[in-house]
Order: structure tokens, then C-alpha cells, then sequence
């Protein structure tokens, strides 16, 4: 039968493996502490011990946010401009291609035509400040979003969120002459 001797040892046995585990507890705590505010309460979220930086996507030129897909001069190389035409339809209530000017300057032959180059035209003075030509990139990115592109123009157009419809429409723009 038990003796004192051998309750005693097994006391102590366990309360040593307990002592143990509450020290092992108290040491991984310590290891893996998080946050500012202790431990996370049961239920919550614990916050992260780090961040992972993220950079921000560059801007695609023109101030667009970049998109998924291929790239632009690889859209325009296949661009239709048959069905840029039909895209054209988003801009004929204010451009014309032949030759005489509506709410928007006449678009025929604009495809490396000098910026705010059309005489007689009057532009804003946002068209006027900006030196270049409009070759396909750049029209790109005007047409993705005019007044990101251009802050302070009067084109009151919103932009062609799809990139193939804008190559598409920039390839048709590039069959037409002054
Ligand atoms: C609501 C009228 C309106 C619509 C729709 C519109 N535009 Fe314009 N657009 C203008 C005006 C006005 C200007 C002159 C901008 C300025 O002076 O700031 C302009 C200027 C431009 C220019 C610069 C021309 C130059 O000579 O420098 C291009 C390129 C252009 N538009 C393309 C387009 C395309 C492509 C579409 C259709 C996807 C379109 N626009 C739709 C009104 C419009």
C-alpha cells in the first residue's frame, strides 16, 4: 500500500511536471508575445508581429491605374480597326474626321498630329500647355482617362476602361488623314 514516502515523491513529481509546464507556457508566451497590447483576447484577431510591404503597382502612364494583360503596343498590333470605328461611336457626338471641328477638334490624321494643333480651334489652355505629339501611347493614355491625363481639359469624356477597345480605336484613328 502507499506510504507517506511515496505520496510525497509522486506529490512532488507532480507538481514539478506542473511547475514545468507552466514555465514551458510562460517561455512560449514570451517567444511568440505580439502586438502592442498583450495577448489577443480568445475570439480576436492577434495582430501581426510584421508587415509584409507591398509596393503600389506603378501608374501605367497617363496616370491610369496598370492593368492586367498584355501591353498596349502588343493590343494595337493586333488591334481591329473595323471595330474601332464602331468605338469611334463614343466620341462622334463631339469629333468629327472630315476635316471641320464640333464641340472637339476634327480627329482625322490626329494619330501623330501635333498636340493642340488644330487652327482655329479653341482649346483649353490645359491642350495648350501640353507639349508633344499624339502618337498611340499617348492617345492611349488620354483616351484611358482624359482628365487624369490632362488635368483641366474640357473634354467632358469619362475614358474607355478596355484596353483592346482603345487600341482598337486608336488603330482605326491611325487609317484616317488630315
Ligand atoms: C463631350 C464631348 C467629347 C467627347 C465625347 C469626346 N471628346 Fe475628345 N475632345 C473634346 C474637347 C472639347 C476637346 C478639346 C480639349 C481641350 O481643349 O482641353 C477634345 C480633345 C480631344 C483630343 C485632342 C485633340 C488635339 O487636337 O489635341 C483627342 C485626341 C480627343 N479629344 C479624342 C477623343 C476620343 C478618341 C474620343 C472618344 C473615345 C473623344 N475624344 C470623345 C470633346 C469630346
Amino acid at each position: 500500500m502507499f506510504n507517506t514516502m511515496t505520496v510525497t515523491k509522486a506529490a512532488g513529481a507532480l507538481i514539478g511536471s506542473l511547475l514545468f509546464l507552466m514555465l514551458a507556457s510562460w517561455f512560449a508566451s514570451s517567444l511568440y508575445h505580439v502586438g502592442p497590447a498583450g495577448h489577443a483576447a480568445e475570439g480576436e484577431e492577434a495582430p501581426q508581429a510584421y508587415r509584409i510591404a507591398v509596393e503600389d503597382a506603378a501608374p501605367a502612364e497617363g496616370g491610369a491605374a496598370a492593368e492586367e494583360g498584355p501591353d498596349f503596343a502588343t493590343l494595337l498590333a493586333a488591334a481591329d480597326p473595323a471595330k474601332g470605328e464602331r468605338a469611334f461611336g463614343k466620341c462622334k457626338s463631339c469629333h468629327k474626321i472630315d476635316g471641320t471641328d464640333g464641340v472637339g477638334p476634327h480627329l482625322n490624321g490626329v494619330v501623330e498630329r501635333d498636340k493642340a494643333s488644330v487652327a482655329g480651334f479653341k482649346y483649353s489652355q490645359a491642350a495648350m500647355d501640353m507639349p508633344g505629339v499624339w502618337t498611340p501611347e499617348n492617345l492611349n493614355g488620354f483616351v484611358t482617362s482624359p482628365r487624369e491625363y490632362m488635368p483641366g481639359t474640357k473634354m467632358t469624356f469619362a475614358g474607355i476602361k478596355s484596353a483592346a477597345e482603345r487600341a482598337d480605336l486608336i488603330a482605326y484613328l491611325a487609317t484616317t488623314t488630315q
